[in-house]
């Protein structure tokens, strides 16, 4: 058994070397929705498999119909150590809006905020890159110091993930052999707080769908034409205006079927968790939960379904002023599901919701950008208090289970194509900002990030 204790003292020695590192990848500004990045993606991919053969990973890019994934596999210590496939993905959120940054984006700094502690800024830091490195470094180390892993890894790093992941299912499906191990480690969720370390246990799942009204085969004078021609960010608004009823609830026929309502048990597990509408809106400027009345802040957001609307677009938002009747409006909307919800039926339910609302002479279109169902893993397994009792040794409180009210779809596919389960382990902290403006990650997260997981693969290789 290599001796963890000189592998956490190599961490501690080379924090700056692995900041250097990552602020390389930092730099590279892979937005993976937009076009316009696609050789940046690809730069990314490119950095990171020439790290990984550095390290002695067996190393590659892997071309896809979007942007590459990254292979990599490193053999353990005898041919029957435990495998395990590691996934984080270097594809960033589009940084708008660009002028609420206080730094460039893809300039990441180290700033110091007082009280001891760091934090390190810009697109990526904490979703996802900070958190793939610490792992990528706590294999670095364990190289350096003993020659070689404590346990078989494979790594599959992902440039799609924030845009849906269209390519992961082919991607799986075609390499199922060569990325089964015997479980997955997910880095890209986060702590409880900033001295408790967590678990997570339940995903939610996802649906995202594009709605496009279209109204007369024109542009028109809101004068001369208003009052007889079909606005259709007038019927648009209220189509997304008639999701949700006056407590909160998602009005589409069929939504809630497969939502069940969560233990008493788990709820009260929750509550003693102490999260409150002030605890979580306040740091965000908020204090009214705007859900299903009647519910806590946690059970809001990780075990009931939500409809949001992410964006709308349609007529004049220029300077100035101009009376006119748009021919076309359009909203980007999304489902956060739980349980059993299905996500094919949830879209065919939204669109027929839609369609009902469109007067005979409109029309509608609608465009589809994924969906994935709920995860829910086991609360106990050999793994899990494995990976608990590991996280606890390295930080101040003892890790805790929790769930998360993000998505992250492949760990769904994992489980369903591979047959594998996934541990989710991340160092986020609730005000990283991800997918906002002046996204951040602690430096303490980067630092006992890597510790943690040089503990985690010690601790599997038992
Ligand atoms: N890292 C997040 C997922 C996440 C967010 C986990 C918050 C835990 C808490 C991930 O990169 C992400 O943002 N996923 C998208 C998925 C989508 C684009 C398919 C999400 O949840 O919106
Ligand atoms: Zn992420």
């Amino acid at each position: 058994m290599p001796a963890l204790e000189p592998v956490l003292n190599t961490l501690d020695g080379n924090l700056d070397k692995s900041l250097e590192r990552l602020f390389e990848l930092l730099k590279i500004k892979s937005i993976s929705t937009d076009p316009g990045f696609k050789a940046e993606c690809r730069r990314a991919a490119e950095w990171l498999v020439d790290d990984l053969k550095s390290i002695g990973f067996d190393a590659s890019i892997r071309d896809t119909p979007g942007h590459p994934m990254v292979v990599a596999h490193h053999a353990g210590p005898t041919p029957d150590s435990p495998h395990v496939l590691f996934y984080g993905h270097y594809d960033v959120q589009p940084v708008d809006p660009l002028d609420l940054w206080e730094n460039d984006p893809f300039a990441p700094a180290i700033k110091d905020v007082g009280e001891g502690r760091k934090i390190l800024t810009g697109r990526g830091t904490s979703d996802d890159k900070g958190q793939l490195m610490t792992f990528v470094e706590a294999c670095r180390a364990y190289k350096q110091v003993h020659g070689q892993l404590p346990v078989k890894v494979s790594i599959l790093f992902e440039g799609e993930e924030e845009s849906g992941s269209p390519s992961l299912k082919p991607f799986l499906e075609a390499n199922r052999d060569e990325l089964k191990a015997d479980f997955a480690l997910v880095c890209d969720t986060g702590m409880w707080n900033a001295e408790t370390p967590a678990i997570s246990v339940g995903l939610r799942g996802l649906v995202g769908e594009e709605i496009v009204v279209k109204a007369a085969d024109r542009d028109l004078h809101s004068g001369h034409f208003g009052g007889a021609a079909a606005n259709p960010i007038r019927i648009l608004a209220k189509v997304l205006a008639d999701l949700h009823d006056d407590n909160g609830a998602v009005t589409i026929p069929g939504f809630y079927d497969g939502v069940e309502e969560t233990p008493t048990q788990i709820l009260q597990m929750w509550d003693g968790l102490g999260t409150t509408p002030e605890s979580f809106l306040g740091p965000i400027g908020l204090s009214i939960p705007s859900g299903e009345r009647g519910r806590s802040i946690l059970e809001l957001t990780w075990a009931r379904p939500t409809a949001e609307i992410n964006g709308i677009t349609g007529g004049y938002t220029g300077q100035g002023f101009k009376t006119v009747i748009a021919a076309q409006a359009s909203a980007k909307v999304s489902f956060r599901l739980v349980h059993k919800q299905d996500p094919g039926k949830i879209r065919e339910a939204l669109r027929a919701f839609v369609r009902e609302r469109i007067p005979a002479d409109c029309s509608v279109e609608f465009h589809e950008h994924g969906g994935s169902p709920a995860i829910q893993l086991s609360y106990e397994s050999p793994l899990l208090t494995k990976a608990k009792n590991a996280l606890s040794d390295e930080w101040p409180k003892p890790a805790v289970l929790i769930a998360m009210g993000g998505s992250i779809p492949i760990v769904g596919d994992f489980q369903r194509m591979l047959g594998m389960e996934s541990l989710l382990v991340g160092f986020g902290l609730e005000d990283d900002r991800i997918h906002s403006p002046n996204e951040k990650y602690e430096l303490n997260s980067f630092h006992k990030g890597q510790r943690s997981w040089a503990r985690i693969l010690a601790a599997l290789a038992k």
